[in-house]
């Protein structure tokens, strides 16, 4: 499979519980890897360079081969000089589709993201040091899909299955989908037990909504979808029926069924605590050739880590294979952090800041003086990268990694 430089990577397309194989040849004029973000698969196919592989030089292959646990919406990247080749454009979306068929009409990915371009539509500076420091760079234009706000032309009275991917590097934002009936059937790749109304949903960078939506009967009512930011809101895209109305009911959908992640064992859990922060003084970053940002300014439990150099390097924790255990996730920094964990699936418990909805995910906002406790079992063996999906901390200390063993 190839891409056109000016559109999205490819869509991936794979089937839940079948093996699949991807040949990754890196064309690029320096070292690449790639991760496959929410799939719980063997280590050793994870991508995080030194952690599990070596990185793929320029003009070498790589073949990663592994089966899909879960069905759902998930994405893949770069994990090595990770800001720079995801701020250019190296974000796509994975799909892992159910077995049985829930009854859309059709499925539309729509990788969300922004760019820092300036006026001239070339890019800028991909990140202020002053911001990396803070809640992170923003970047200048949005885009669905690569696109400025684009119509999309669906089919009248259809139920279509839309696939919000947030690939940005930096912006957290709540999503809304106007003029029309819609459902969140899933987050992150994890249905919700039951649907919520498509308003107000708060992705962060490298989270995911499934949304079930009834395109409207007639051609002059248009959809849009919505990004709200702090101080405004503006259309991202928006969705036109055309045709005759297929006069579809969302009550025909069949509901998705859970994914197989293991329950937690709460009461036989043991809590471990890791504090997100500032970095201690006078950490150098460490040059490779995964890039450094050249910066230092955010540590987990103290460490501070760039995620994709070699070692030495010590698992911020030692997890036995089987057990389940509650990580105390602690931001004693005044930005909020969406943490991520590579290869288990977590459950959200419960927060001194707010009320959380029990669910599953790869991926939770910590905001700013908060402290949530998050549930999982670990029984998925090796190495696994555990850092902030603003890519800009990631590369300047919020990143280390968990190490599950027998
Ligand atoms: Cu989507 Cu380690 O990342
Ligand atoms: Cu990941
Ligand atoms: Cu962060």
């Amino acid at each position: 499979m190839s891409f056109s430089p000016d559109g999205p990577p490819p869509v991936l397309r794979f089937k839940q519980g079948e093996a699949v194989a991807v040949d990754v040849t890196n064309k690029l004029d320096e070292a690449s890897v790639v991760h496959w973000h929410g799939l719980r698969i063997p280590n050793g196919m994870d991508g995080v360079p030194y952690l599990t592989q070596y990185p793929i030089e320029a003009g070498e292959r790589f073949r990663y081969a592994f089966t899909p646990p879960d069905a759902g919406t998930f994405w893949y990247h770069p994990h090595c000089n990770t800001l720079e080749q995801m701020a250019r454009g190296l974000t796509g979306v994975l799909i892992v589709e159910e077995p049985e068929d829930p009854g859309f009409d059709s499925d539309l990915p729509l990788n969300i993201r922004d760019f820092r371009l300036g006026g001239d539509g070339q890019f800028i500076s991909l990140f202020k040091p002053r911001s990396a420091a803070r809640g992170g760079t923003l970047g200048t234009v949005s885009t669905v899909n690569w696109k400025v706000a684009p119509d999309i032309a669906l089919q009248a009275g259809s139920l279509v299955r839309l696939r919000l991917a947030v690939t940005d590097v930096t912006r957290v934002g709540r999503y809304e989908i106007e003029g029309a009936e819609a459902t969140v059937i899933a987050i992150d790749s994890n249905p919700l037990p039951m649907p919520l109304p498509a308003r107000d949903i708060e992705l962060s960078p490298g989270q995911r909504a499934d949304v079930a939506l009834r395109v409207p009967d007639r051609a002059e009512d248009a959809v849009r979808l919505v990004l709200k930011r702090k101080f405004d809101e503006k259309v991202i895209a928006q969705f036109l029926p055309r045709g005759a109305s297929v006069r579809r009911d969302l009550r025909e959908l069949v509901p998705l069924g859970p994914n197989p992640v293991p329950e937690p064992d709460l009461n036989n859990a043991e809590v471990m605590e890791f504090v997100f922060g500032w970095s201690p003084e006078g950490d150098a970053p460490q040059a490779s050739i995964c890039g450094t940002l050249g910066y230092t300014f955010w540590s987990i439990n103290r460490k501070a880590w760039q995620g994709d150099v070699p070692g030495p390097l010590d698992p911020l924790a030692t997890l036995k294979l089987g057990k389940t255990y509650v990580l105390r996730l602690r931001n004693e920094t005044p930005n909020d952090h969406p943490i991520h964990l590579h290869g288990v699936s977590f459950q959200l418990l419960r927060s001194n800041k707010r009320k959380l909805a029990p669910l599953v995910t790869d991926t939770a906002l910590l905001r700013s003086q908060e402290t949530m406790d998050v549930a999982l079992v670990a029984d998925n063996p090796g190495d696994w990268a555990f850092h902030c999906h603003v890519i800009e901390h990631q590369k300047t200390g919020l990143a280390g990694f968990l190490r599950i063993e027998d």
